[in-house]
């Protein structure tokens, strides 16, 4: 059996939202982590690539009102609100990076508190749309999450993130840590997601395997964009060669990992 139903998503909108940014910094205190940002994340599935530490969980935080932000945010041509309870209530969720389940609490458990925000009679729907979406998590429903693999609490999470019917889902690097067959899997669930209309923003290291789902996509490197494009283009392109899919990938993966790609070009600027 598969982690999610086939056809398309029930879950989330068929609304295609639209979030517009411009100006946008933010950081920690007096350090500031991201300056300036200009980005649009349109409807369908929009990536923001970039190594290990460049900004990328600060800026999915800015968005979802964890950390204070300067600048425009944009959702649907409206101010996104600033406080978080607001922000979801607006119709966005965030899968936060490292999932961050309650571990004792079972699946259904954390499904539902996906759902805090609705009414009872109406988060009992979603769950249950839940367990139509993720067949396998109705299977799991009275298992406690912290005795979950990786990649299956990574799918609780975003199950949990749908409950709450957004309209802009945002990834915080879903891929880390899991196997290649889940990692596959985990982005076509977040494909499927877009297709089914739910708009979709994801940050990711893994640059190969996140253009090849994605439609349109960033490149942020120490807290600026350093490119943008479409997604097949942005493969082809010189930057994301060079730096990310160069010639000297890993022979057991074929992969690049962005972490290496930085240390490449400081070794390329630096000769
Ligand atoms: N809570 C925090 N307090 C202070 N600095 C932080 C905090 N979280 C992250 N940073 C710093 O912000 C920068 C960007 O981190 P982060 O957004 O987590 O990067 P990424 O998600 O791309 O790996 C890093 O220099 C990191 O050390
Ligand atoms: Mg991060």
């Amino acid at each position: 059996m598969m982690w999610y139903r086939p056809e398309s998503f029930r879950l989330g909108g068929a609304n295609q939202a639209h979030l517009k940014v411009d100006g946008l910094s933010a950081g920690y205190g007096a350090f500031l982590v991201l300056r300036d940002l200009k980005l649009e994340v349109k409807p369908g599935l929009t990536v923001v690539l970039g190594p290990n530490g460049a900004g990328k969980t600060t800026l999915l935080k800015a968005l979802n009102g964890l950390i204070p932000r300067q600048g425009t945010v944009l959702f649907d041509g409206e101010a996104l609100p600033e406080k978080t309870n607001e922000i979801v209530e607006a119709g966005v969720a965030l899968v936060p990076e490292g999932r961050q389940l309650f571990p004792q609490m079972t699946v259904a458990e954390n499904l539902e508190l996906g759902g805090w925000l609705v009414p009872k009679a109406e988060r009992a729907r979603r769950l249950e749309q839940a367990f139509s979406d993720f067949p396998k998590l109705r299977e799991r429903a009275t298992q406690l999450a912290g005795t979950m693999s990786g990649g299956e609490q990574q799918m609780v999470a975003v199950a949990r993130a749908m409950m709450c019917a957004p309209r802009l889902l945002m990834l915080d690097e879903p891929s880390l840590g899991l196997a290649p067959r889940m990692v596959d899997e985990l982005l076509g669930i977040a494909r499927r997601i877009a297709d089914a209309g739910t708009t979709v923003l994801m940050v990711e290291q893994n640059v190969k395997k996140a253009l090849a789902v994605a439609d349109r996509g960033y490149v942020l490197e120490r807290g600026t964009l350093v490119a943008s494009g479409p997604a097949r283009l942005l493969a082809r392109s010189t930057v994301i060669r060079e730096a990310y899919l160069g010639a000297d990938k890993d022979p057991a993966t074929g992969t690049t990992n962005a972490a290496d790609a930085v240390n490449r070009r400081k070794a390329v600027a630096a000769t």
